[in-house]
């Protein structure tokens, strides 16, 4: 998948990454050729960028599958602003509803084994908390099912992802949201999210199972290992197993999306920012994380070694050494033949950097060249 800017996009390139607006309604669905209308609504809304399959509408790429399904996530997304829209207006909380997706995530998780990580959505402003609850329950998932997690401890974990937010309906929108930096009290508003989100928890204790685990989650979701974290600054002995995997998930999904006050990170530059920080993280759990996130997905373009490339494939396991097709060489002369190298065999060290946003413009403009063609069914 190629991440093109808006003004750059034009009609029939495919979507690669679906796009939620309002309450987990697609409102751009992947694998659908783009239209002018929805270009010029884009630019309208300020989206960005986009990602699509391929720049060339010629070329029919395979899209790489969620590890959960469209449905799964677009009904987990409306059913947690459902349940935080409640609480905020002094409704009960719909816990019936919420274990059932947490339920749906997990049987997907598991079904739909083969799935490595991938970048999947974009999310509206709006809606972000909401999309990115859902993505810190599944990327949680991922982690509790290869700590081989019993099946009610996962359903648990995956509840405490959708919920581990919940204080934040106290937070005004228009702190969370903010381009500029935070004042100390608005920061401190934010530091209040994690004690507010378990106490809303604690309150639903006779009808929530496991609530004491839910609101341990909620409570620690911010803490780190090294003690660095927040509200409470407590290690990692005194942090509940599932609240570390919960705070992995979280940050990798905050660093890889676009928010007002920062661009979306790829997710080789979150590993490394992430491996930079590893003193906040369990070092087992992240380990067992980035096995299964596609570090370099299907579609990038990497300066390697070898000269110029794009991934064609990234394997569950070897997360950081993919098979990579090399079309130019180090100068950026499009080689007549190209060839493909497989980092798990050759150099696993031959990745010196990604290409992206408009240096890798320059490669399918400028240059007329499109790599995303070796990656054609
Ligand atoms: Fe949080």
């Amino acid at each position: 998948m190629l991440s093109i800017p808006v003004k750059s996009l034009r009609e029939g390139m495919v979507v690669g990454q679906s796009i939620y607006s309002e309450a987990g309604a697609a409102y751009l669905v992947k694998g659908k050729p783009l239209t002018n209308q929805y270009i010029k609504q884009m630019k309208k809304i300020g989206i960005p960028s986009i990602s699509v399959s391929t720049v060339n509408p010629r070329f029919e790429v395979e899209i790489p599958e969620d590890v959960v399904q469209e449905k799964t996530r677009m009904d987990a997304i409306q059913k947690v602003h459902d349940v935080f829209e409640d609480l905020s207006g002094k409704k009960e909380m719909d816990t019936e509803g919420l274990t059932k997706i947490a339920d749906r995530i997990v049987t997907d998780v598991f079904s739909r084994n083969s799935h490595l990580v991938q970048l999947t959505d974009i999310r509206l402003h709006d809606i972000y908390t909401f999309a990115h609850s859902v993505n810190v329950a599944v990327l949680s998932a991922m982690i509790g099912k290869f700590s081989e997690l019993s099946d009610e401890d996962l359903k648990t974990l995956v509840m405490g992802g959708l919920l581990h937010d919940l204080g934040k309906i106290k937070v005004p929108s228009e702190i969370l949201n903010k381009k500029g930096r935070l004042t100390a009290l608005e920061y401190e508003e934010i530091k209040g999210h994690p004690m507010e989100g378990a106490h809303r928890i604690s309150e639903f204790e006779w009808m929530l199972p496991k609530a004491s685990i839910l609101a341990a989650i909620a409570a620690q979701h911010h803490e780190c290992i090294d003690g660095t974290g927040y509200p409470r600054g407590i290690k990692g002995d005194k942090m509940h197993r599932f609240a570390k995997m919960v705070a992995i998930a979280d940050v990798y999904d905050a660093l890889t999306s676009e928010r007002p006050y920062k661009k979306a990170y790829t997710p080789s530059v979150a590993y490394g920012i992430m491996r930079i920080h590893k003193g906040h993280f369990e070092a087992e759990l992240m380990e067992k994380f980035f096995d299964n996130v596609a570090i370099y997905p299907v579609g990038t373009i990497l300066k390697t070694f070898y000269g110029y490339g794009i991934v064609t494939k990234c394997e569950f396991g070897h997360t950081r050494t993919p098979t990579i097709r090399i079309f130019a060489d180090r100068r950026r002369n499009v080689l007549e033949h190209s060839f493909t190298i497989d980092l798990r065999h050759d150099s696993p060290n031959a990745i010196e950097k990604e290409i992206s946003g408009s240096e890798l413009l320059a490669f399918t403009h400028n240059f007329s060249f499109d790599p995303s063609k070796y990656l054609a069914k």
